[in-house]
């Protein structure tokens, strides 16, 4: 295995991130990665090389580096990657997605899209997600024993999302049938994409014809001035709310709540003074956010970062929970706290050209299910061994809660 600069392999198994017991707790890893003063080497479960990096200041660095982003194709011609005429319709549809393109093709789709995720956008849905909220909440109380993921957090980002685009009550179910399938990319994914796309392009004629107040009628209305979003850059712009959005408001949602009730103090605290929620959003964004490493990012050249090189086009994994721990930015990093000070340092977000879009939405929804929670589920307890929810991973385990 190559070792270069200040790039440390030999204190690292080459595939210890993938280890089980890595998984189980990987904070202890990326401890050992920042201090290992280089970035370290891993080796992918397909082979490939993975430049592992997680100190905060070296995270941003990278998730700012120009010489690092998604399309190689461009830097290094007949690479390993094909260009977007080689693809199928799926794949292409996937490779226009924001998250996958860089300047300047990421510059004007953002450009196109960006009104519509700003705080003042999103603030109009809270009405509508306080009533869902509440709907939920008051089915759990009827329930007794529930799942906090299928019963709780589940629900809530597909129908925000569903409602936000202007998905019509009628084709909702489809819509979320839909969904589940792109979402799990199981094998009815890519049908489900192809039957999204045909579904989409009705949804974009009518809306056309006659707009209403929704982001399909904003995004159709802007094609119109010259500013062009193309048919399948809007088919992938819509499926990648819900694959960004879906599963990572779940497991923020659900994460906040296993984190409150396994702190019983800041739980109380939560139920005294309900508009302390705003807090245990970020507290759980940086003690355990949805996101553990971004989407790999490549190098396009050889490039120096975090005290090491890195070869050209090789894979890099930029870890938010290595940057969201980091003892030089956070005090504690360890411990859970929603009364800290520093908590608006984490990046669980991103930062950067792709610092997620719908942040303020998912900063919205999980702040409004926490206040519920609180108001109305003051009894909340956890049905299980807090023991058992070490390994928790989402959609693997439920959250047995008991009401
Ligand atoms: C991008 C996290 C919810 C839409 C990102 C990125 C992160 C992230 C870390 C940057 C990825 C990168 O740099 O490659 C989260 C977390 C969420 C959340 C922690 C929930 C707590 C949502 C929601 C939506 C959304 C609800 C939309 C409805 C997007 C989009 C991007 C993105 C479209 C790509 C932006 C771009 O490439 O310019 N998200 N996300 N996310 N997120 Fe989120």
């Amino acid at each position: 295995l190559p070792v270069q600069g200040g790039n440390v392999v030999a204190e690292f198994g080459v595939s210890e991130l993938w280890d089980p017991a890595v998984r189980r707790d990987p904070h202890g890893f990326y401890d050992r990665v920042r201090d290992s003063g280089g970035p370290v080497l891993q080796i992918d479960p397909a082979g490939n090389p993975f430049w592992v990096i997680a100190g905060h200041a070296d995270v941003l660095e990278g998730l700012r580096h120009p010489a690092i982003g998604h399309e190689v194709h461009r830097h290094s011609p007949g690479s390993w990657q094909p260009a977007l005429h080689e693809l199928s319709e799926v794949a292409r549809i996937e490779a226009r997605q924001l998250i996958n393109l860089d300047p300047p093709d990421h510059t004007r789709l953002r450009g196109l899209v960006s009104g519509g995720f700003t705080a003042r956008a999103v603030a109009r849905l809270e009405p509508w997600i306080g009533d869902l909220a509440d709907r939920l909440v008051a089915r759990a109380r009827q329930h007794g024993r529930i799942d906090g993921i299928a019963d709780l957090a589940d629900p809530v980002p597909v129908n925000v999302i569903a409602e936000l685009v202007g998905i019509p009550e009628s084709d909702r179910p489809r819509f979320r049938a839909w969904s589940a399938a792109i979402v799990s990319a199981s094998i009815d994914g890519p049908a489900a994409t192809m039957e999204f796309g045909a579904y989409l392009d009705e949804l974009a004629a009518r809306r056309r014809a006659v707009p209403a107040d929704d982001l399909i009628s904003q995004l159709v209305t802007l094609e119109e001035q010259g500013d062009r979003l193309d048919r399948d850059e809007l088919v992938a712009l819509v499926q990648l709310l819900l694959v960004a959005g879906q599963e990572t408001t779940v497991d923020m949602i659900v994460n906040g709540i296993r984190l409150l009730l396994t702190h019983p103090e800041q739980w109380q605290a939560l139920r005294d003074d309900p508009s302390l929620a705003a807090a245990v959003v970020e507290e759980t964004l940086r003690f355990r956010g949805p996101v553990e490493i971004v989407p790999p990012r490549f190098t396009f050249e050889d490039v120096e970062i975090a005290g090491g090189r890195i070869p050209a086009y090789d894979r890099v994994g930029l870890s938010l929970w290595g940057a969201n721990r980091d003892p030089a930015v956070f005090e504690r990093p360890h411990v859970f706290d929603i009364h800290r000070t520093d908590v608006r340092k984490h990046i669980a977000f991103g930062h950067g050209i792709h610092f997620c879009l719908g942040a303020h939405l998912a900063r919205l929804e999980s702040r409004i299910m926490f206040e519920r929670i609180a108001q109305q589920l003051p009894g909340l307890r956890l049905a299980a061994d807090p023991t058992d929810l070490d390994g928790f991973r989402l959609h693997q385990d439920g959250l047995p809660l008991e009401v």
